[in-house]
């Protein structure tokens, strides 16, 4: 745990970006490790990912727990973050609950969405650390219909503001800003000691983090305005496909 404060604490105060994505299964977090990713997240993204759901408000805490375990096999030196998914977070007991899990499967420390004060307090205080996830919450989808950036209006940066100051206050060591304004998402980089961690949210955060598969372009079916494939892998995979289909048939 004290290495892990060490880590963000520094790379605050070095003004070190934080490189991080996500991964599900083994191979892809040994793939991450090997290339010097330092945080991996076990993103309840995976149940629009890895699982066909059209929202994440499918995941459970076994599914997490399951692709912790696959992850956590295969890295050594970089941090596990793990999601807390929707409704696990409802009361601070089960917050701590669930969290003793995922760290029981393998995670070094947990994500929850929303400014959920107690429930921070408590995991916290439970020896674990946590990333707090301001912005747009994925896991309100259903009740927000869209996904939409926020701190447009003078209201929601001032709420935005207020809530990472208190996700501070209770103990978070970084957060994560999802389709915050880059604006705001520099004002809040620039207010609170602890490190900001951006998607979708301007250059300015203390570092930055994507979906794995958006970044190597292996959903070409889905791809958010802001990321911009570095590859695009889908092309070559599907035409390996083709080649061993087109072999398998001479044989
Ligand atoms: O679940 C996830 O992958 C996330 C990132 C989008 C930050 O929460």
């Amino acid at each position: 745990m004290a290495e892990i404060h060490e880590f963000f604490r520094n790379s605050k105060q070095s003004h070190q970006k934080i490189t991080s994505l996500t991964a599900y299964d083994y191979p892809t977090a040994r793939l991450l490790e090997e290339a010097g990713i330092e945080l991996v997240l076990v993103g309840d993204s995976l149940g629009m990912v890895v699982l066909g759901h059209p929202d994440t408000t499918q995941v459970t805490l076994d599914h997490i727990v399951h692709h912790v375990q696959a992850v956590r096999r295969a890295l050594s030196s970089s941090i596990l973050l793990a999601d807390l998914p929707i409704g696990t977070t409802d009361t601070v007991a089960q917050a701590v609950e669930s969290s003793l899990r995922l760290q029981a499967a393998g995670a070094d420390m947990i994500k929850l969405e929303g400014p959920l004060i107690s429930q921070i307090h408590a995991i916290v205080a439970a020896g674990i650390p946590v990333v707090a996830h301001l912005g747009m919450l994925c896991q309100r989808i259903l009740i927000e219909k869209k996904y939409e950036i926020k701190g447009k209006t003078p209201e929601q940066a001032e709420r935005l503001i207020q809530e990472a100051y208190a996700v501070q206050a209770a103990g978070a060591s970084a957060l994560v800003l999802e389709l915050v304004t880059p604006l705001v998402a520099e004002q809040i980089t620039r207010a609170v000691k602890i490190p900001t961690i951006g998607i979708g949210s301007g250059p300015h955060c203390d570092g930055q983090i994507l979906v794995v598969s958006d970044l190597v372009g292996l959903q070409p079916w889905f791809r958010p305005s802001f990321v911009i494939p570095k590859v695009d892998l889908a092309t070559p995979f599907q035409q390996a496909v083709r080649d061993y289909i087109e072999e398998t048939k001479n044989l």
